[in-house]
C-alpha cells in the first residue's frame, strides 16, 4: 500500500474510518484466486472458494463487518487458544504450562534434532498434540461432561449458544486416524490426561463447533478486552490467563509460520483449516476473517492479505 501504516494510538480509529477500511479490504481481496480449499477432511472439500467475510469487534463492543458474515463454518483449530484459555482458567496458568508446554519448538539453541523433528512433536497447546492434551485436561469426568464444558465456555466467548455441525463431526471422525495416533503416543509417554480415544473424540467435536466470522471476532475481542466479552459484559476467563493465551498465540498461532506472521503482521493470531483466522490486538479489538482457500501451510490466503492490510491501516501491530 502507498498509505503509510498508522502508528498506534492505543485505540481503534473512529467508527466511520474502521468501516471504510473493512470495506476497502473486502473489495481489494475479493478477486484473489490463489489457494485451495482443504480436502483432507472430506466435507471441507465442498466449501465454496467464493465465500468471504470480514468482521472487526472493538474491545468496547463496536462491530464492523462485510461479506459472508452470517455463514456458518466449523471452528477447527481456531478453537485451540480458547480451550487452552478455559483449561488455564480451571487448572491455573502455571499447571497448564507445566503439563502442556508453551514453547514453539522446545529444542535447545544448538539442537540438530530440531531440524529433523520440528514437524513431528509438539510443545504447546496450539498444535494438534498439545491441543488434544489440552482437551484431555478440561474439567469433567466423562467425555460428554468435558465437551459440554468446552461448548459452554466457547459459547461464552462468542456471546451465543454454539452447536456442533454434525456433518463435519461425522466426516472428521471418519478421517482422524492421525489424531488418534497422536493421542495414543502421548498417552504412552504419560502426557495425556484422559482416555486417548475419548480425548480425540472430544477434540473432534470441539473442532466441529459451528461459528460465523462475527462469532470469531467477538471471541477475539473478548481476549482483547482482558477476558470480558465486550458485548455481553460476561467475564469468561481471568485477566492473567488472557494475557498468557495471547503469548502462546504469538508464539505458535500460525504453526511453523508464526515468526513470519509476527514479523509481518505483529499481532497474536490463530488460523484454522476451514478458512477462519482470528487476530487479537490487546485493548483495541479482535479481527476475524473467513475465506476457505488455503496456502500450502494451511492458512487462508485472503485472510492473511486482509489481516496484513487491516493491521497496518487500523494500527493493530503490537510493535
Ligand atoms: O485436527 C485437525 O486436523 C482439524 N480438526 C483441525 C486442524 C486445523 O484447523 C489446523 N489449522 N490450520
Amino acid at each position: 500500500t502507498t498509505t503509510p501504516p498508522r502508528v498506534s494510538t492505543g485505540e481503534l480509529p473512529r467508527s466511520e474510518e474502521v468501516q471504510e477500511l473493512v470495506t476497502e479490504a473486502y473489495q481489494r481481496y475479493r478477486g484473489t484466486k490463489e489457494g485451495h480449499v482443504a480436502d483432507y477432511i472430506p466435507v471441507l472439500a465442498a466449501a465454496s472458494p467464493a465465500l468471504f467475510g470480514i468482521c472487526v469487534v472493538g474491545a468496547r463492543g463496536r462491530s464492523f463487518e462485510i461479506g459472508d458474515v452470517d455463514v456458518g463454518f466449523s471452528i477447527q483449530s481456531v478453537s485451540k487458544p480458547f480451550v487452552f484459555a478455559l483449561v488455564a482458567d480451571a487448572v491455573g496458568s502455571d499447571t497448564a504450562r507445566r503439563r502442556l508446554g508453551v514453547n514453539s519448538t522446545g529444542f535447545p539453541f544448538n539442537s540438530l534434532m530440531a531440524i529433523e523433528l520440528n514437524d513431528h512433536r509438539t510443545m504447546n497447546p496450539l498444535v494438534n498434540a498439545g491441543a488434544i492434551a489440552t482437551t484431555s485436561l478440561v474439567p469433567g469426568t466423562t467425555a460428554d461432561e468435558k465437551f459440554e464444558q468446552i461448548r459452554k465456555g466457547l459459547s461464552r466467548f462468542a456471546g451465543r449458544d454454539l452447536r456442533v455441525n454434525e456433518e463435519v463431526y461425522a466426516s472428521e471422525s471418519s478421517s482422524n486416524m492421525r489424531n488418534q495416533g497422536i493421542a495414543h503416543l502421548l498417552n504412552s509417554y504419560g502426557s495425556l490426561y484422559f482416555d486417548p480415544d475419548e480425548a480425540t473424540d472430544v477434540y473432534t467435536r470441539q473442532c466441529s463447533l459451528e461459528v460465523t466470522v462475527h462469532d470469531l471476532a467477538v471471541m477475539a475481542a473478548t481476549l482483547a478486552n482482558g477476558g470480558v466479552n465486550p458485548q455481553t459484559q460476561e467475564r469468561v476467563v481471568v485477566r492473567g490467563v488472557c494475557r498468557r493465551v495471547l503469548a502462546v498465540m504469538a508464539t505458535a498461532g500460525l504453526y511453523e509460520l508464526s515468526g513470519d506472521w509476527l514479523y509481518e503482521i505483529g499481532v497474536p493470531g490463530k488460523s484454522g483449516v476451514s478458512g477462519g483466522i482470528v487476530t487479537v490486538s490487546p485493548g483495541k479489538g479482535g479481527l476475524a476473517t473467513f475465506s476457505p482457500p488455503l496456502d500450502p501451510a494451511g492458512n487462508s490466503v485472503r485472510g492473511q492479505l486482509v489481516t496484513k492490510f487491516l493491521s497496518e491501516r487500523l494500527g493493530l501491530n503490537l510493535f
